[in-house]
């Protein structure tokens, strides 16, 4: 029987995968005996700030670090944290507060280079100041070329707006730090986000009425000279905490990040040489992105004018192809070849087959689109349990969606999909959601009010 060493200054004790389990479970009932403890009501101020761009979906970080301080409390050997569907990177943020090794990947090019920007090991101290260098620079620039070939560019920007933002660009472009000009393309981004001619309410494109554009009175190198300023405070907050937590030495964060571009369901050909991991901690798609979160259209317009050889040298910039193309390449978006056959797939979870079968006949897509996405889910899984360690934990945050107004089970499908695949689901955690984002009101998606909290053990082989 494998039995875990445990760090502990005064005795070894080596205990069995179960004993740990058992110890986890207390731990986490404890907590979570106050109804709100993984609710988290109160927002922490400095990590909240730190978000830099909205991107959606974000797990809140307070809930992250609870959560990882209960399984290192019982895992004290545990060194490195993976999350395969990154967004923008919180939980690999909330790792750096315990000095982990961070990895992950995600399929989207915005989400990568938001990570990268947060979780970088080193950082330039006087970013602040740089950002109104920047704006500064693009202020004085008298130039009208335009420095995006973005079709339909006079749609979602008015003149004046394309013209601002490609003095911006042309200002970043001359910033020789990498990080610099990632920190920079991030605020860009934002920026491009409020002065955009889309909606700031709904993540799919929806352009805003000509005659509310019109009116609008847009400043880009404003809005982009105040983010800057904003970002620079919220990150030397947040360094600053690192550093009280004695996770910075010599300016450095002490352990090694790694953020890469990639899918998933190809996990196991890029992570191969720093893998297996230790804990993975990962909040994934609820379904297909174009009927739940539409992550892709809503970095779209962004990434049009942002260097791509800056986000990583791998970055396709295909994937622009049309509004949809993000979309279309995550889990779910396009007739999938995945290994997991329709068959093997209901096969592997009865409680999805249940709820495929009760399926009305309306819509008609319902039950291929929620097949489709499982099928890639399941590749997913193969890939992330190939990469993680024999005894890791694995910490699931998934929301239940709606289809046909019918709630998806998606923790049960998972915690299905899971034990099939030789882990075994260790507890189930409630969380209300009191902050979140969400995606459309009137999305088939509905709202998403609660949200469950898987620990997973994956088991000897
Ligand atoms: C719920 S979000 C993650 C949110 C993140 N945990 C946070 O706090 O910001 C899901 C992410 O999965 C990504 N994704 C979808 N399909 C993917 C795939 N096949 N491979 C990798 N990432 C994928 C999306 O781009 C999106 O960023």
């Amino acid at each position: 029987m494998n039995l875990i060493a445990r760090r502990d200054p005064g005795r070894q004790s080596l205990r069995t995968p179960l004993e740990v389990d058992a110890q986890l479970l207390e731990l986490l009932n404890t907590k979570g005996a106050d109804p709100d403890f993984w609710s988290s009501k109160e927002r922490d101020r400095s990590d909240s700030v730190h978000c830099i761009f909205q991107y959606p979906a974000m797990m809140v970080p307070i809930v992250q670090r609870r959560l990882l301080g209960a399984v290192l409390e019982a895992r004290p050997d545990i060194q490195s944290v993976y999350d395969p569907f990154l967004g923008s990177g919180t939980s690999l943020v909330s790792g750096m507060h315990f000095g982990l090794n961070t990895y992950g990947n995600d399929i989207n090019p915005l989400a990568v280079l938001i990570s990268r920007v947060r979780t970088a090991r080193s950082v330039e101290f006087t970013i602040g100041a740089i950002g109104d260098v920047v704006a500064k620079k693009a202020e004085a620039d008298r130039r009208e070329t335009i420095e995006t070939s973005m079709p339909n560019r006079e749609k979602w920007f008015q003149a004046d707006v394309s013209i601002d933002l490609s003095r911006l660009r042309r200002a970043i472009r001359k910033c020789e730090s990498l990080w610099v000009r990632r920190f920079l393309w991030v605020t860009l981004a934002e920026t491009i986000r409020l002065t955009s001619n889309d909606r700031t309410s709904t993540y799919k494109l929806h352009a805003r009425p000509a005659a509310e554009t019109a009116k609008r009175k847009l400043s880009p190198i404003t809005v982009f000279r105040d983010l800057a300023r904003e970002n620079a405070a919220s990150f030397s907050t947040f360094r600053r905490r690192l550093t009280e937590a004695k996770q910075i030495k010599s300016s450095k964060y002490v352990a090694e990040t790694d953020v890469r571009i990639g899918d998933t369901r190809k996990a196991l050909d890029y992570w191969g040489d720093a893998a297996p991991f230790d804990l993975l901690m990962t909040s994934p798609p609820y379904g297909d992105n174009l009927t739940t979160v539409t992550y892709g259209q809503h970095s779209y317009l962004p990434l049009h004018w942002i260097d791509f050889k800056d986000i990583d040298p791998a970055a396709d910039s295909a994937a622009l192809r049309t509004t949809q193309e993000i979309d279309r390449r995550s889990l779910g978006g396009v007739s999938s070849d995945s290994v997991w056959t329709e068959d093997a797939l209901l096969e592997a979870s009865p409680r999805l087959k249940r709820f495929a079968d009760g399926l009305p006949a309306k819509p008609e897509d319902g039950r291929s689109r929620l097949l489709r996405f499982y099928r890639d889910f399941g590749a997913s899984l193969d890939s992330i349990t190939g990469v993680m360690k024999s005894n890791s934990y694995m910490i699931w945050t998934v929301g239940n969606r709606n289809i046909a107004g019918q709630q998806v089970p998606t923790d049960l499908v998972l915690s299905d999909l899971v034990e099939g695949l030789n882990c075994k689901v260790v507890t189930t955690l409630t969380r209300r959601i009191h902050h979140k984002r969400m995606p459309d009101r009137n999305a088939s998606s509905a709202t998403m009010r609660e949200e469950k909290i898987l620990l997973v053990r994956k088991c000897e082989a």
